[in-house]
């Protein structure tokens, strides 16, 4: 294993080193890709390559001019050196762009310390061929290096002669800085152009006598700028250096392109995509082959296209680009689901229909996926809310008494009497998650909404006050007994839900309203005559007796007020809320609620004994009966303080014998005279202080009943003298009032409706 890691290594880092110099760009062009000298000729002498026009034998070259010849130095087996024609002139380099770099000996002249030549001074000189060979102005420069020299630089251009020269001067070694020709110990200048023949010639001021200690030597010569940088060492070590390199422009003839092209058989730009042009710096005409291609312009086939697809720089491919190569250039070709042309900085660029598919298919991903998380983050959310939901729904399900409810449902027997316990979202979904369209009455007792069942049962449910935990045994008891009321004067409870913090109970919905409603209404009150508020009063007074003396426990309203008395279509009165004040502990209940909701029906013997009986009920039903007889409110506010309670001030008008005043006219009609009264005494006699001395409910009811069959009772009976009545609706007291009483009162007896 370790062996293997050890071996590994090597080897991925010579993938890298390949890798490496595989993408380095391959900056060396091969200049042996291409033939550069004809068919059987030598084209290389010494390392140094010999490109056609030049060559070694007369088939070889293309003028004598162009004649080179390859030769070993010593007699016996030196190295081979190139030279120009058969001279002595080494030729080091011969490039096809029209330049060649020959060996140029240097001019010297030296001095003894006397004064006197320690040797000939040794003037060095050129001639190339006119026209075709110039001394190249751009690439040398005229040197010359001494304390003590001036120097000439003299030769041939254009058929004239010239002559330039320079001076380097120093007294000191030390006034010499490195690579600079500026004249002191150094000097430099530059020759013209087209010069085919130089001399250089050296001179001395005072042979060297002042700086013999230091400089005896001056050196000058015409060579490549390049080749030479001035030292001040130069001063002595350019004794022992014979030659330096010196460029050469070569052209063909001394013609233009266009002269030379009239002549093909003299016309040397021969190979196929080649062309003329014009040297710079020298006359005549060269040929090169044209962008594209490589090679050799001299040559028939010489120009050979260039694959620039071979190399990554050769061409301006993209990467995602396909590189042909063509004659003479490439292209870049974008594969199959690219669209342009490939050329330029853009390159390829996926088709617009590929590319937007692609980009669909992103942003369809992206996008499902974004909606998959969202979706993920919604659904976990909505788990945890749901989960914690059920725990708030189950933790106040229990704390509202909802397994005791189940453990005694579980008891019993199905039957339709049987409380529901309905789930809070059962009755969000009735009651629009109870919104405030669907509140048809809110009060110290709470808030009722209106809801419709799945079943399309229309219900009321009424969200009530907190249980007392304590106490919740006998809630649900309440619950259990209150459903078990089967009465068709009862507002029936069909159920209850546990499961929100409040417990909501849930009732059947009563369409025509409360009964207060309907008295404390003038077009309402209008239309409710004597005989159907007699009938509501019997009706109630009939529940009321029949719950007081039901079952085991009598169950007592404890509420009784014309708002808890609600009126279906046909006015068939149906007391709500029955027991549930009941329902809540009264130490929990907050005063203000009882005042609110009861105050001016409340017992006042039970106000001061806080002991709670049936007589508490008939005392609160004796309040209906006077709202029903006068249509005024148990308690109003609008009115003067004696007449605000309605119990007491009918006490006190039934004192001072105004019955009359507080009748309510809407009442007043044909033959109902002495049934008012009698519901008048009826009212009195509930209204006793004492509880004992109120008739029970059982009586108020057959009293009613009485009245309404028409029949004569114990307690119509009992005020059946007049003198009585008159009392009691004050015909004695206020004789004034009296023809207004009977007016409006004491109607002919059986005149007929
Ligand atoms: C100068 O010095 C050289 C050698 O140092 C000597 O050969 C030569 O004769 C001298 N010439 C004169 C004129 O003194
Ligand atoms: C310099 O040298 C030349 C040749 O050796 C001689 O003719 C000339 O007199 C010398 N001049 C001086 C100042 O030494
Ligand atoms: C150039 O100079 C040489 C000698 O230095 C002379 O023979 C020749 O005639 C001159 N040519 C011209 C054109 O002046
Ligand atoms: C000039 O001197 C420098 C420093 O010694 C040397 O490298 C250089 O070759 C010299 N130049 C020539 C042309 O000999
Ligand atoms: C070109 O060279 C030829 C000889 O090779 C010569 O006769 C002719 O005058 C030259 N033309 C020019 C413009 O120099
Ligand atoms: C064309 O060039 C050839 C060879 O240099 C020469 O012999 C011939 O006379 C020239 N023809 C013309 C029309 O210049
Ligand atoms: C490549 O492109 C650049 C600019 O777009 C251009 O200058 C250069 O010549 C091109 N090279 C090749 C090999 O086409
Ligand atoms: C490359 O280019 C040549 C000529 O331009 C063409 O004939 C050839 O089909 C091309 N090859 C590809 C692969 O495009």
């Amino acid at each position: 294993m370790a062996f293997e890691k050890l071996n590994n290594m090597p080897t991925s880092i010579l993938v890298i080193v390949m890798f490496i110099l595989a993408s380095s760009p391959n900056l060396v062009f091969s200049s042996h890709n291409f033939p550069i000298a004809k068919r059987n000729c030598n084209d290389i002498c010494g390392g140094i390559p010999i490109p056609f026009p030049f060559g070694t034998t007369s088939e070889c070259y293309i003028s004598q001019e162009f004649w080179v010849t390859c030769k070993h130095t010593a007699t016996s087996g030196g190295p081979q050196k190139l030279f120009w024609w058969d001279t002595n002139i080494e030729i080091t380099r011969i490039s096809l762009d029209g330049q060649m770099t020959l060996l140029q000996s240097i001019s010297r002249d030296c001095y003894n310390r006397n004064g006197s030549r320690s040797s000939p001074s040794i003037t060095a000189w050129i001639k190339l061929t006119d026209y075709y060979f110039t001394v190249s102005n751009t690439a040398n420069k005229f040197t010359i290096v001494g304390c003590d020299a001036y120097a000439f630089v003299s030769g041939e251009r254009l058929g004239r002669n010239f002559t330039t020269g320079c001076t380097a001067m120093c007294s000191s070694e030390d006034d010499m800085t490195e690579g600079e020709c500026t004249g002191v110990g150094c000097c430099q200048t530059p020759i013209p152009r087209d010069v085919w023949k130089i001399e250089v010639e050296l001179k001395s001021y005072s042979n060297y006598t002042y700086v013999s200690d230091f400089n005896r030597c001056g050196y000058g010569f015409v060579a490549e700028e390049s080749a030479f940088k001035f030292s001040k060492d130069n001063l002595t070590n350019l004794a022992d250096v014979e030659s330096i390199p010196m460029v050469v422009d070569w052209a063909i003839g001394n013609s233009t392109c266009q002269e030379a092209q009239r002549n093909a058989t003299s016309y040397a730009c021969i190979s196929a995509n080649s062309e003329c042009y014009k040297p710079i710096n020298s006359v005549g005409y060269r040929c090169r082959c044209e962008d594209g291609f490589e090679g050799n312009p001299y040559l028939a086939h010489g120009c050979i296209d260039i694959d620039e697809c071979a190399t990554k720089i050769g061409n301006n491919c993209t990467k995602n680009e396909y590189c042909n190569n063509t004659q003479g250039g490439y292209t870049c070709s974008c594969p199959k689901n690219y669209d342009g042309d490939g050329i330029g900085e853009d390159g390829c660029k996926l088709a617009s229909k590929e590319q937007n598919m692609r980009v669909a298919f992103i942003l369809i991903g992206t996008a499902s996926g974004i909606i998959a998380l969202l979706l993920a983050i919604t659904l976990l959310y909505m788990e945890l809310k749901r989960r914690s939901q059920r725990k708030t729904k189950q933790r106040f399900f229990l704390q509202n008494g909802g397994h005791v409810l189940q453990e005694k449902l579980a008891r019993r027997e199905a039957s339709p009497e049987m409380v529901t316990i309905f789930s809070s979202s059962e009755l969000e979904k009735a009651t629009s998650n109870f919104g405030n369209s669907m509140i048809i009455g809110r009060g110290g007792f709470g808030t009722v909404y209106k809801g419709v069942l799945a079943d399309r049962r229309i219900v009321a449910i009424k969200r009530s006050i907190r249980v007392d935990p304590t106490q919740i045994e006998q809630f649900i008891n309440e619950v259990v007994v209150l459903s078990q009321i089967n009465h068709r004067n009862v507002v029936r409870l069909l159920g209850c839900c546990l499961e929100t913090d409040v417990p909501l109970l849930v009732y059947e919905f009563v369409t025509n309203g409360t009964l207060s409603s309907h008295l404390h209404n003038e077009a309402k009150a209008r239309a409710l005559d004597w005989s159907m508020r007699l009938k509501i009063a019997a009706e109630t007074a009939g529940v009321l007796s029949y719950l007081h003396s039901s079952a085991s426990t009598p169950i007592i309203h404890r509420d009784v007020k014309s708002d808890n008395i609600l009126l279906d279509h046909t006015f068939t009165a149906k007391v709500s809320d029955f027991g549930a004040s009941k329902l809540v502990p009264i130490d929990l209940v907050q005063p203000s609620t009882i005042v609110q909701g009861t105050f001016g029906y409340l017992d006042p013997e039970y106000m001061q004994t806080n002991q709670l009986t049936e007589k508490s009920d008939v005392y609160s039903f004796g309040v209906v009966l006077l709202e029903l007889v006068t249509g005024r409110r148990a308690l109003s506010f609008d009115r003067p303080v004696k007449e605000k309670n309605l119990a007491n001030y009918f006490l006190s008008v039934l004192k001072q014998g105004l019955l009359f005043e507080i009748i309510d006219e809407n009442i007043v009609g044909l033959g109902n005279r002495e049934q008012i009264y009698a519901v008048c005494k009826l009212a009195k006699e509930c209204l006793n202080v004492r509880g004992e001395d109120r008739p029970s409910m059982k009586e108020v009811a057959m009293e009613l009943e009485g009245l309404i069959l028409g029949g004569k009772h114990s307690w119509a009976r009992s005020i059946e003298n007049e003198e009585e009545m008159e009392t009691l609706i004050g015909v004695r007291s206020s004789v004034g009032y009296d023809s207004i009483c009977r007016d409006h009162i004491a109607m002919p007896n059986n005149g007929g409706r």
